[in-house]
């Protein structure tokens, strides 16, 4: 096939496109309409199709012929557990699993949240919420109570679905007592919390709102799979954005599977039957995409994976699952391989494995650097293909659609915009840009399906940060440029969200809670370049006139903030005290300027800057400090 063909279609007539891809699909009824729009002009694909996400991840195989075959490899080197589940296993145990959620109380329209380690239970947890139209939403483990708390309170669940303690590398980290604190600090109190006890010897508090998922699932009857509307609320993936607050992204569910089942077919080449392995975990979208609901739509046996690419126990573990489950086809973050990269660099561990089985490497969630792709494919001889999406569209927008043509790589280049994406670059006056020249990247709406429908209750929100800024386009949040082969280059986020290994964190919110401590008069958060995570948040500091905290105090009792309020996932290790922020006259503070003097990139100063003076004072802290560039 040919790529460009093909996408000029999927561009000139998408009603058509993907008609045709939804028709893949088994629907219980299917849609006439195929795409009309919403009040704010925004699309809306197969408003009146009728079916359900858990019937095309399961039943649907089942019924094919293909029930004994694997759904589910749980890979676990913390726990030193390897379990295999058929379809048929994973369908009784989610079937009864909805049957008790049912017995709970839930019911169609309700939410609930998931807050699990990487266990295939989190994923019948998704499975089971899909199968009875309950929508969920899934919280990484890594977040501490008060981002539980402050998603609980968003999406208000009827119950809370969690297990007794996850494994981070060699430390125990008790999940349960973390529910009840968030329980605590929330307004809104669901009904009941399920709880797994993985028996690992975590402390496991009783509440009177604990039901046990063992006792619960084998107490209850399987429960049908219920038809849901296309437009029904699959699930809300929490996101940061550029205020503390983060944004809850709504999924549908026929645009979702007919995505899915698009994209494993046509961008990863996938073909059912092979095993597919997303390393990732289920609280980020990759997760949500392809560990649950991707491979297993394509009949892919998935890898849930409890581990790290590294110390656990070594850089071999990934070359290890690769090679004893036969992976066909992989996925992780560039971080990943920059983390195996810097403990094995000659590729030793490598070369104890028989990697045949792997055909193609996916890399996403940051911008993939030149380094990191040589020495992969210097080491491993498959495509490594870097990719981009984002929480928001759910899947890649970008990529080489190796299912279509595969195009030749250009290293620093995600590829070129995948079906359905016609992705631009704009100038900040919304005027397309000509080859080369960096400026916004932008969707020309319609969508295709599959992308987000709206944030959760916050339709202004969801207006203002993506419609507004360049009317009938989608604003992606990313600055980038094209090349004149088409091929699109990501060169990072044009707003305040950073990306830290491959996590996605605001630094506003971190401002937030950096500004609460008692001895700050104001700060700024930057994410500043680091050789392994790609980016790092640093905090500038000025501590209240008169306030004679001392600096490692301040630094120790904010990084442990931030750790007690978001979780130890923000990685903020560095806090340095500055006697002022550059400002412009107005009283912005230039962030960007600041990121750019630490990384030690060419900067402009802007003319609307305050004291010019600031820049040689803030130049003077960092080279003291031994930060960033000046290390
Ligand atoms: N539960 C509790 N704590 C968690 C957690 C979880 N699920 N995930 C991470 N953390 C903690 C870590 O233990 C660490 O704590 P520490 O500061 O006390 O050591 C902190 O959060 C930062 O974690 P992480 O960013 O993962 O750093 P790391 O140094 O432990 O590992 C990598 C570095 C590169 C190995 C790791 O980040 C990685 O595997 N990245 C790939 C990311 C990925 O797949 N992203 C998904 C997008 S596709
Ligand atoms: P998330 O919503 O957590 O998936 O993060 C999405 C953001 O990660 C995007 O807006 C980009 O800034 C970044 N990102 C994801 N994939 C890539 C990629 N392949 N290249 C560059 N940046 C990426």
């Amino acid at each position: 096939m040919n790529y460009k063909v093909f996408y000029q279609e999927s561009i000139s007539n998408p009603a058509k496109f993907w008609e045709t891809e939804a028709n893949k699909l088994d629907w219980f009824s299917k849609p006439s309409t195929i795409l009309s729009k919403d009040d704010n002009d925004y699309p809306v694909w197969f408003k009146d199709g009728e079916l359900n996400l858990c019937y095309l991840a399961l039943d649907k195989h089942i019924q094919d012929g293909y029930g004994d075959e694997i759904a589910i490899i749980y890979d676990s080197p913390v726990t030193q557990t390897i379990k295999k589940y058929t379809f048929n296993q994973v369908k009784e145990e989610v079937a009864k699993l909805a049957g008790g959620l049912l017995s709970l109380g839930l019911k169609k329209g309700d939410t609930s949240v998931i807050y699990m380690p990487m266990i295939p239970e989190a994923t019948f947890a998704m499975l089971a919420c899909a199968r009875i139209g309950v929508t969920h939403s899934v919280v990484f483990g890594g977040f501490a109570p008060h981002e539980l708390a402050i998603r609980i309170d968003d999406c208000k669940p009827r119950v809370i679905l969690t297990a007794s303690s996850g494994i981070e590398i060699d430390r125990l980290i008790a999940y349960k007592p973390l529910v009840d604190e968030a329980l605590e600090l929330a307004e809104h109190k669901p009904k009941k919390v399920v709880v797994l006890n993985r028996k690992l010897g975590a402390r496991v508090p009783f509440k009177k709102y604990d039901v046990d998922y063992h006792a619960l699932v084998y107490g209850s009857e399987e429960a049908a799979c219920v038809p849901l509307k296309s437009t029904h609320p699959s699930y809300i993936l929490y996101t940061s954005g550029t205020t503390g607050k983060p944004k809850g992204i709504v999924r549908d569910t026929g645009g979702y599977a007919t995505a899915l089942k698009f994209s494993m077919e046509y961008i990863y080449n996938a073909k059912p039957g092979e095993v597919f392995w997303a390393a990732s975990d289920v609280g980020w979208v990759v997760g949500h995409s392809y560990i649950a609901y991707g491979p297993l739509i394509n009949r892919n046996t998935t890898l849930v994976f409890e581990g790290k690419p590294i110390r656990t126990p070594d850089a071999s573990t990934f070359w290890r699952v690769i090679a004893e489950h036969k992976v066909a086809t992989m996925f992780t973050a560039p971080t990943a391989i920059r983390a195996i990269k810097k403990e094995d660099p000659n590729g030793d561990f490598i070369k104890q494995y028989d990697l045949s089985c792997l055909r193609t490497q996916f890399l996403a969630g940051e911008r993939c650097d030149v380094a990191t792709l040589d020495w992969y494919t210097k080491h491993i001889p498959v495509p490594a293909i870097d990719h981009w999406w984002q929480t928001e569209s759910g899947w890649p927008m970008i990529a080489n659609m190796i299912g279509v043509e595969q195009l030749p790589v250009k290293p620093g280049s995600a590829g070129k915009s995948v079906c359905g994406y016609d992705i631009q670059i704009f100038s900040e006056n919304g005027e397309e840009l000509p080859a080369g020249e960096e400026g916004y990247v932008v969707i020309k709406l319609p969508l295709p399906p599959g992308t987000l429908m709206d944030l959760w209750k916050d339709n202004e929100r969801f207006k203002a940060g993506y419609l507004n800024k360049f009317p009938g386009y989608y604003f992606s949040g990313d600055g980038g440029y094209k090349d004149e082969d088409g091929y699109i280059y990501i060169t990072g986020r044009v707003d305040d969200v950073i990306n830290v290994a491959g996590h996605r964190l605001s630094t506003a919110e971190m401002e937030e809670i950096v500004s609460s401590h008692h001895s700050v008069a104001e700060c700024a958060v930057v994410g500043i370049n680091d050789e392994l995570k790609g980016q790092i948040p640093l905090a500038l500091v000025v501590v209240k006139s008169g306030d004679s905290i001392v600096s490692f105090q301040l630094e120790y009792e904010i990084v442990h903030l931030v750790r007690e309020q978001i979780g130890a996932v923000a990685s903020l290790k560095n806090v340095v005290l500055v006697q002022r922020l550059p400002k412009t006259r107005s009283g912005k503070i230039l962030r960007k300027l600041l990121r750019q003097i630490i990384d030690g990139v060419e900067y402009q100063i802007p003319s609307t800057i305050d004291d010019v003076a600031i820049i040689d004072e803030i130049v003077e802290v960092v080279k003291e400090h031994k930060i960033g560039s000046f290390k």
